[in-house]
């Protein structure tokens, strides 16, 4: 029923972490344990061995506090494949409505016995509170406009992939950096692995203060579009906006959207993702996102390969830290 999967090799001596809170935090060395762990699964998954037994006897509640598609799926498929059990809690039906804190709320949960929280939360910092407070491994599947570490890497993945090293390559991330945890995990991870990056938007929704973390900073894609090797097109974040940052829609895809005619001002093999979900037409139009240029269905399955070396390694570090 379960596959082998000789190629994963032994436990990495020196991963040491339980909980996977954000790419900051990484050293360069277990960025690359976790893309080479990753890169061993999509491997195996191309190749048709995708349910293995590392994880049975693990659950993994996957908490989240803010709408899913991607994320949460994938990591509930992660931990399948692995032979854990996963379990869905959803915040609208829960006691939270009822005043419970959410720390209360996890240990409640870890009291019926669980070794991973996939958590997912509008407040930055939440995942790091919970990792605190609960035995079991945390790990962030977004908090804020803060970190998304699973999408920062399942961003490199795909890049590393389809680029070799990612060595003084250019990225661009381009449109509602002020409001992406997306574009921070992206910019931590990628400037880890010697990448150049540049954010890219509105004066409303890219700040000078990127400069400070070593990121270039442009109001202009057209400008930046014939450096880029990579371009990382974000969603507009409406949910987090109390004003508007920009004039109409229409005004925002005329000038930070993706379409054939810049595609074909960009260097030839140009590579376009995208987090997802897109707004066709918004900020990439159907022929970009849906062309060979685009790698946004490749993105989702590196989610899943990614999302299992997570689960895998801090089940790994998690048991070693008990057991000592
Ligand atoms: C992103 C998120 O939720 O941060 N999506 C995702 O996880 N695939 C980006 C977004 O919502 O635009």
């Amino acid at each position: 029923m379960f596959n082998e999967l000789p190629e994963l090799g032994e436990f990495p001596e020196n991963w040491k972490r339980m909980h996977l809170l954000g790419l900051e935090d990484l050293t360069r060395e277990e960025l690359l344990i976790l893309l080479d762990k990753a890169q061993v699964f999509r491997t195996a998954f191309d190749e048709g061995r995708r349910k293995f037994s590392f994880l049975s006897g693990h659950t993994s509640v996957t908490l989240f506090f803010e709408n899913s598609t991607r994320t949460r799926t994938s990591f509930s498929l992660a931990a399948q494949r692995l032979g854990a059990s996963c379990v869905a809690f959803t915040a609208s039906t829960s006691s939270l409505s009822k005043g419970e804190s959410v720390v209360d709320t996890a240990k409640n949960l870890e009291a019926m016995g669980c070794e991973s929280m996939v958590v997912r939360h509008s407040t930055p910092g939440i995942p790091h509170l919970l990792a605190e407070n609960v035995n079991c491994s945390i790990i962030n599947a977004g908090d804020g406009a803060h970190e998304h570490p699973t999408q920062g890497l399942l961003d490199i993945l795909t890049m590393r992939q389809r680029l070799g090293s990612l060595e003084g390559k250019t990225v661009g991330v381009v449109g509602d950096i002020a409001h992406s945890r997306v574009a921070r995990s992206n910019a931590w991870g990628l400037k880890k692995l010697g990448a150049h990056v540049i954010v890219c938007g509105p004066s409303t929704l890219v700040s000078p203060v990127w400069k400070e973390m070593g990121v270039e900073f442009s109001h202009s894609l057209d400008a930046i579009l014939p450096r880029v090797d990579v371009l990382n097109m974000l969603r507009i974040q409406f949910e987090r906006q109390y004003t508007s940052p920009f004039p109409s829609t229409r005004e925002y895809s005329l000038l930070f959207g993706m379409n054939s005619e810049r595609l074909r001002r960009g260097k030839s093999d140009l590579l376009v993702i995208a987090p997802g979900p897109i707004n066709r037409g918004v900020e990439l139009t159907p022929e970009v996102a849906d062309g060979p240029q685009s790698a946004i269905l490749d993105q989702v399955s590196n989610g899943l390969a990614v999302r299992m070396a997570v689960l895998w390694l801090t089940d790994g570090a998690r048991k070693r830290i008990q057991n000592a």
